[in-house]
């Protein structure tokens, strides 16, 4: 019950994301939707970002972290309606951060690379470089037989 509200939810998003491209050429559905309500709370985003730009990159966060919305946003046990704009949870602080981070990882050194050979999306870190779809980036330990003959560290 409580998913199903949820996703209805979500789908409503969806489809109030993708209203601006269908009213270019089709009248207005004829059933009334309730119009996307503006973002009231972005600190770090900015402030006029479109409904589609912001539900891509939320989507892009379920997907880098392997969560639901609900990992972030606080969802009301009694009506089961979302607040997304709550700060509620600690992880939608901590993901603020990252936010930070990634942007200024982006535009203050990774555009100090200029290798010929990248493409757009190969210099450009996101939550996924580090996450690969875990809440928590897992710690690299290079096995001990990639060290052989390679002169690195010697594993500990
Ligand atoms: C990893 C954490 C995380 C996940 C997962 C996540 N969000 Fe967010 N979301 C945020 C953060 C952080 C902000 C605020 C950004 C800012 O302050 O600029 C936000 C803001 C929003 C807002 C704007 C709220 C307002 O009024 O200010 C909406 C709407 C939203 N998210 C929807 C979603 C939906 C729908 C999903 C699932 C598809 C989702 N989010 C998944 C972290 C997350
Ligand atoms: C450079 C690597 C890196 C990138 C890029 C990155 N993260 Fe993280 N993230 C981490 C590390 C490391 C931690 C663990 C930090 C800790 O626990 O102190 C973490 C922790 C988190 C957590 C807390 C997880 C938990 O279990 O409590 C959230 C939420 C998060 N990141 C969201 C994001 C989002 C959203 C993005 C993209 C905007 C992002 N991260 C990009 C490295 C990264």
């Amino acid at each position: 019950m409580k998913r199903v509200t949820f996703c209805a939810v979500i789908a409503a998003f969806l489809a109030c994301a993708s209203l601006p491209l269908i009213a270019q050429d089709t009248p207005p559905p004829q059933q009334q939707r309730r119009p996307m309500p503006a973002p009231t709370n972005l600190q770090v985003l900015p402030k006029d970002i479109s409904t589609q730009d912001l539900m891509k990159m939320m989507f892009g966060f379920t997907g880098a972290l392997g969560v639901k919305c609900s990992f972030c946003h606080e969802i009301n046990e009694q009506t089961h309606q979302p607040n997304f704009a709550a700060d509620t949870k600690p992880d939608k602080k901590i993901a603020r951060t990252m936010i930070a981070m990634v942007q200024d990882i982006n535009s203050k050194y990774m555009t100090q690379i200029s290798d010929p050979d990248a493409t757009p999306e190969m210099k450009t870190v996101t939550c996924g470089t580090c996450h690969r779809g875990n809440t928590m980036p897992a710690p690299f330990v290079p096995k001990p037989e990639e060290h052989q003959g390679g002169g690195g560290q010697k594993p500990q």
